[in-house]
């Protein structure tokens, strides 16, 4: 019971990380073994299965998650599957072909990019939107964006009405050129570039959408899937390539030569190279195979979580088996501190590494990790490799008792010498002037998706840190009064330094959620520091929030609540804010749409037709606030199915003569606050 509760948390976890903001503190390989762990204990005690949150009746991230705040949403006409067969061994892809007809079947074998899911809408010829695919019937409006990347599409389409399938993804080379010092894999870098508020962000990214699926149309199919992909090709769609396959012979063929040696390993990455040059150098982390007649597809039918005629075979990851020599310990700018493993070197995929991360302390006791031992190191699609596992213990004649300690939770700091304080399960340098921090912070502040000061790279604010003329935040600001001591530093030129200086000048009057974002509170990433702008709306009410008015907003647990409460409340974080407003750095406030629901509270209850967010949007919107709970105060409660004690709570009130409304169908609640969905 203790492991599945675990389990769920942890992929709760991950799935937020994942479908929300784009970043991953695990590989996707870790994440199927976590999944596949918790399958197996469902399937060993299956009164657990019918527990609506387990990770298994949720469809991709579950039915709140996918999209993001700040950006509209849509309803797509038809929903986007997702594959719910998938696994890495072949015996299992045999197994699928068989259910499916075996010898004589055809299937429909193309990679699987991985990227970010788009759905593009023409109606009578014309594009009308673009949307991500969020929770698979509801996603994010982004057609701006869509029309700002560099993919391959036509501009109209004579009278079709056509909803196109296909996944953003950014070409590895463009990435390795371009991206990889900010983001970790191209997934990552798509999902946080397709994401951006304003569509000009978009722009010159690298960024292309892949074609492989027709949702609803009215165009004259075909009953062969691969004739259809062929059609969006004639109609001037990038498509993404594909084989056919009709016997179990070819269908293995195919895959063992990874797609007839279109997809290649190259430094850690899976990529699609194509000799021609027909397609991008798209990142795969697998096979996508489908049985090919649509007919065919219908009598297979569905499951409930997914398509009973659509297989995912997944490349297994990049593996190497080592011996640990020691840990270091690395101070990041929010004082976290991170294990890294040092090992004997390996090679994976071609690169030679020696490090990997141990994400933390937690994770280090948990795999039983101790000095000498033989670990296995994985890397998958990702930047930064992984130690995911001890193989065995090793004794060793002779031992290097200093390396031996580096195993131990380190008492101070490393960099400075501090207490050290624990948020479960991370550990944080408690001084917040020590220099890797401030360095950090530093950065992360000018970084592209804070910020973005052009010029104010690590490698630079290390130089100016080291020359005296970067010391906090602030000081950022006095550069703007230090161009001869700038102009003089070796490799900065006259162009470089009214660069750099234009650049931060830029800064000065940011959208609130980028301020709070670029401060680097601990775990306040980017969708949490949008939900606070949009909650808070200025800088002063941020200031002043209170811990009960953070816990009440959805998705912050008290971890996150008293970080805040924590950061504002530090004398020395007022004095830094107090001081950048002084130098000329002033927050936009978020306008509120209305106030036509000012000074009334909502509560959302039970489980609606959308997520608590697409409401508590729509109140907000308005110039409501959402709550927690039902009081005298509430002016009315969205009643969705199985709600619980706030439902009765209410209509015990209103059985009192309590004025609350209660809005228990979506035609009440579109009635209620005058919208159509
Ligand atoms: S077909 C029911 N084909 O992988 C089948 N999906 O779970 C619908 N993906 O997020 C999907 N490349 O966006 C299909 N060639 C491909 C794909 C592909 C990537 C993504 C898809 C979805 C996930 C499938």
């Amino acid at each position: 019971m203790k492991r599945i509760d675990e389990l769920k948390e942890l992929l709760r976890k991950y799935d937020t990380q994942y479908y929300e903001e784009g970043v991953s503190e695990i590989s996707d390989a870790q994440y199927d073994r976590l999944y596949e762990e918790y399958v197996a204990l469902e399937k060993e005690y299956p009164e657990y299965a019918l527990i609506a949150d387990s990770p298994t009746r949720r469809v991709g991230a579950g039915n709140q998650a996918g999209t993001t705040t700040g950006l509209p949403k849509i309803t797509h006409k038809s929903p986007l599957l997702s594959i719910d067969k998938k696994a890495k061994e072949i015996s299992e892809l045999q197994d699928f072909y068989e259910k499916c007809g075996g010898n004589g079947t055809e299937v429909i074998i193309q990679p699987k990019l991985d990227g970010i899911t788009c759905n593009i809408n023409y109606e009578n010829g014309i594009l009308v939107n673009a949307a991500t695919r969020g929770n698979g019937y509801i996603g994010d409006l982004i057609t701006d964006n869509f029309k700002n990347t560099d993919t391959i599409y036509p501009d109209s389409l004579e009278s079709f009405d056509l909803e196109v399938r296909g996944e953003a993804i950014i070409p590895f080379d463009y990435f390795k050129k371009h991206l990889m010092e900010n983001y970790s894999n191209p997934r990552n870098a798509v999902a946080g570039i397709m994401r951006q508020i304003e569509p000009k962000d978009v722009k010159g990214k690298g960024v292309q959408v892949m074609f492989y699926d027709m949702g609803q149309t009215n165009v004259d199919i075909s009953d062969k899937d691969s004739d259809n992909v062929k059609i969006l090709k004639a109609f001037g769609f990038q498509i993404v390539p594909f084989v056919v396959a009709s016997s179990w012979e070819e269908l293995k063929a195919c895959v063992e030569s990874q797609l007839n040696g279109y997809i290649q390993q190259v430094e850690g990455f899976n990529v699609l190279m194509d000799a021609s040059k027909e397609f991008p150098q798209a990142v795969c982390d697998g096979l996508v195979i489908k049985v090919n007649s649509k007919k065919l597809r219908d009598e297979i039918g569905m499951s409930e979580k997914g398509p009973k005629w659509a297989f995912a075979y997944k490349f297994k990851p990049l593996q190497e088996e080592t011996r640990i020599l020691r840990v270091v310990w690395q101070v990041g700018k929010s004082g976290r501190i991170t294990p890294v493993a040092e090992f004997e070197e390996i090679s994976l995929g071609g690169t030679k590494i020696n490090r990997a991360t141990l994400n933390n302390f937690d994770y280090m006791k948990q795999m039983d990790l101790q000095y000498n031992d033989t670990i296995l190191v994985e890397r998958s699609n990702d930047v930064i490799p992984r130690v995911v596992e001890v193989k065995a213990h090793n004794l060793l004649a002779e031992e290097d008792i200093q390396a031996k300690d580096s195993f131990r939770l380190p008492q101070v700091c490393p960099v400075c010498g501090s207490p050290i304080k624990e948020l479960y399960p991370l550990h944080y340098c408690e001084n917040p002037f020590c220099s890797a921090q401030i360095k950090g912070k530093i950065t992360h502040y000018a970084s592209r998706d804070a910020m973005n000061i052009v010029g104010l790279g690590e490698g630079i604010v290390d130089t100016l840190f080291e020359n005296q003329l970067l010391s906090d935040i602030p000081s950022i600001y006095s550069l703007l009064e230090k161009r001869e001591e700038l102009e003089a530093l070796p490799k900065f030129g006259k162009k470089k330094v009214d660069n750099l200086l234009k650049s931060i000048e830029k800064t000065k009057n940011p959208e609130l959620w980028q301020f709070i974002y670029s401060l680097s509170i601990p775990e306040i990433g980017k969708k949490a520091s949008k939900d606070l702008a949009q909650r808070f709306l200025s800088m002063q009410h941020f200031l002043s929030a209170t811990f009960e008015e953070l816990i009440e907003m959805e998705d912050f647990g008290e971890v996150m609540a008293q970080n805040i409460m924590d950061y504002i409340s530090n004398s020395n974080v007022l004095k830094m804010i107090q001081t950048l407003m002084e130098q000329g750095v002033k927050p936009k406030e978020v306008e509120v749409h209305s106030s036509e629901l000012k000074g009334k509270t909502f509560v959302i209850t039970g489980t609606l037709a959308n997520s608590r967010k697409f409401y508590q949007e729509i109140i907000e919107k308005k110039g409501g606030k959402c709550a927690g709970s039902v009081s005298k105060k509430t002016t009315a409660v969205l009643i969705g199915a199985d709600a619980g004690s706030k439902e009765t709570k209410a209509r015990e009130l209103v059985a009192k003569g309590e004025p609350i409304v209660l809005l228990e169908s979506e035609e009440a609640i579109q009635a209620y606050f005058g919208v159509e969905y």
